[in-house]
């Protein structure tokens, strides 16, 4: 049985127009694998601690010798690790927000980049452990960067292909806050992407 995780990080829930882009592809996906199970995580109803020095501590506490919280804070990060591993297929749904990625999609990354775990030092560099994957972005922006200056798309591209997932398919929604025409030629172009991507995934 194939199974995909979405990952959702939009103030506005379900109602986030990244959601209804990763809702859309999930959709589609459902159809094409009817015996597929969907994984939900949202960040931003069900937020990932910020990283902090005694949580990070605890990922590399002997686990004989862990404490109480740091015996949960590392079950907390295998769980969400285990999560990411029995999925194929990763949907993240990622708004900009001031620039750059949602703050809890990179608590949630700091909680996922574990050494040793998802990714190792090597003699020639740094290996991902989370091979074999595809992973689908759905970015929606208020402004229009593609054109200039896109801090997410490098910085996601990077951050996924550490872990070893070098397969990432992105979808833009941009200009979203640029009046009624922009938007709507914007999101009919993304859904039109989806269409054909779905039909491919
Ligand atoms: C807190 C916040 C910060 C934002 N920062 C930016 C920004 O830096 N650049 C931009 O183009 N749009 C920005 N926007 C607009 C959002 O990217 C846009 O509304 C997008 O549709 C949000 O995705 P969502 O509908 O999935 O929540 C921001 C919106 C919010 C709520």
């Amino acid at each position: 049985m194939s199974t995909l995780l979405q990952i959702n990080a939009s103030l506005a829930g379900a109602n986030g127009q990244s959601s209804r882009l990763a809702d859309r592809f999930v959709t589609d996906w459902i159809a094409q694998h009817p015996a597929g199970h969907v994984v939900k995580r949202d960040l931003a109803a069900d937020p990932v601690p910020h990283l902090t020095a005694e949580r990070f501590q605890a990922f590399f506490a002997n686990p004989d010798a862990r404490t109480e919280e740091q015996r949960a804070v590392s079950e907390y990060s295998d769980e969400l690790i285990a999560e990411l591993r029995s999925a194929e297929t990763i949907v993240f749904a990622v708004p900009m927000y001031n620039f750059s990625v949602p703050s809890t999609l990179r608590a949630y990354f700091d909680h996922i980049a574990r050494a040793g775990v998802t990714f190792r030092y090597t003699a020639n560099g740094p290996e991902g452990l989370l091979k074999g994957k595809k992973a689908y972005v759905f970015i929606t922006r208020g402004g229009i960067y593609s054109n200039g200056i896109d801090t997410q798309t490098p910085y996601l591209k990077q951050f996924l292909g550490f872990l070893g997932i070098t397969d990432v398919q992105f979808v833009y929604a941009e200009g979203l806050s640029m009046g009624d025409d922009v938007r709507q030629q914007s999101l009919n172009a993304a859904h039109g992407l989806i269409e054909e991507l779905s039909h491919a995934a």
